[in-house]
């Protein structure tokens, strides 16, 4: 009765630690394929390191392409692990491509899947990623929800009742297991960090892929350096547009390679204000209770917002949003959400358990 768990990107693996961990304390017999979509020392094996998520047992080596192109090649590499292993379920996380991949081909060869992080919405269909959850959603056997939201968007796609988990955010499960070790201290020590900064991350396609969007958007972020020292650890994707469009010119910016996890949620936790267009930062800001400006014209995440620090902004609202975020500097209120108490693992693991044990006899 083996379970595969499907990993391709950076967040996926902040999410699959706390499940596999779970599943292993349960006994379970469990294989970890990575597609190899992330492949950048800094993008995935810190990761694994950081997390004390076992060695993949196998790696693609899928890589970077266009979404046609990368999808293709995660079905191919993945339909052979799965015929070879015939196992009994396939995990996958999130809304990256390798999950629709694994989704696709499990449901292809009548495995059954289990979705961690199901039913979560932008309504914008111009997202990669928002093509992802809804199809994976719809092939999932088991959907695991965070957020109770998500549990009526999946209702009203038809997906039926029973298939529906509210479990809470393995993502925090990840964040509280790890909270002793995120020294803000020693960072800024590392990078040279001043007393009092905003961090910056920007990844989204809408806000980076285009020079002129990436002109525009460096422009505000200039802004934000002008009110108090902006660091920015850079995704690859965007790297060059952004710095093409002078992001470093600016002498109160700090450009960082990405950084690993532990570094990065310590560098949260020091900073002044986040300002991001990340899905799981939203999440984590909201539990930190440091102010997230989030550049972007919807969430998936309402509930950052009615119960969390987060706030959505466009590009002309970024520099008084910052302002206002750093003058109510240590005086943001915030609500954890329900069930994000660093028992989702767990409870993912017990719902796995009793639907193997359901569905064999
Ligand atoms: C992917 C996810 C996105 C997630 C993000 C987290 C999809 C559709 N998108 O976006 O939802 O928020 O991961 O990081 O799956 N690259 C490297 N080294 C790497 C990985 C990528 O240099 O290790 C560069 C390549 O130029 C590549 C580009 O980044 O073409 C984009 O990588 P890709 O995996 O396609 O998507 P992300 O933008 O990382």
């Amino acid at each position: 009765r083996l379970l595969v768990h499907v990993l391709g990107a950076r967040p996926n693996f902040v999410k699959a630690a706390p499940v596999i961990d779970a599943l292993r304390a349960a006994g379970a017999d469990q294989v970890v394929i990575h597609t190899g979509q992330h492949y950048d020392e800094r993008m995935s094996d810190i990761f694994f390191r950081d997390l004390g998520l076992p060695e993949p047992d196998v790696n693609l080596g899928v890589g970077s392409g266009g979404h046609a192109e990368q999808t293709a090649a995660l079905m191919v590499g993945l339909d052979r692990e799965f015929t070879e292993r015939s196992p009994a379920l396939v995990i996958v996380y999130g809304d990256v491509n390798s999950t629709i991949a694994a989704a696709l081909v499990a449901a292809k060869l009548h495995i059954p899947v289990a979705h961690v992080e199901a039913g979560l919405r932008s309504f914008d269909m111009t997202m990669p990623e928002e093509v992802n959850r809804r199809l994976t959603d719809q092939l999932s056997e088991l959907c695991f929800v965070t957020s109770p939201e998500a549990v009526g968007h999946l209702a009203a796609e038809g997906v039926a009742v029973d298939r529906v988990h509210f479990v809470g955010n393995p993502m925090i499960d990840t964040l509280l297991g790890n909270l002793g070790k995120f020294d803000t201290e020693a960072v800024r020590a590392a990078y040279g960090l001043p007393e009092r900064y905003v961090l910056a991350t920007m990844h989204r396609p809408a806000n980076v892929d285009s020079p002129e969007t990436a002109a525009a958007l460096v422009n505000r972020l200039h802004g934000v350096a002008d009110l108090a020292d902006l660091v920015m650890p850079v995704h690859p994707r965007g790297r060059a547009n952004l710095l093409a469009a002078g992001l470093a010119d600016h002498p109160r910016v700090r450009i960082l390679d990405p950084l690993g996890y532990i570094e990065f949620v310590a560098a949260v936790r020091g900073a002044a204000a986040v300002v991001t267009d990340s899905g799981g930062i939203q999440e984590e800001t909201t539990v930190l209770g440091v102010p997230c400006l989030t550049v972007r014209p919807n969430t998936e995440r309402p509930i950052t917002i009615t119960h969390g620090t987060n706030r959505l902004v466009t590009f002309d609202e970024l520099v008084p949003a910052t302002r206002k975020a750093l003058e109510s500097a240590g005086r943001t209120e915030s609500r954890t959400p329900p069930l994000w108490d660093g028992h989702a693992g767990p409870r993912i693991a017990e719902v796995i358990t009793t639907s193997l044990n359901r569905w064999e006899h």
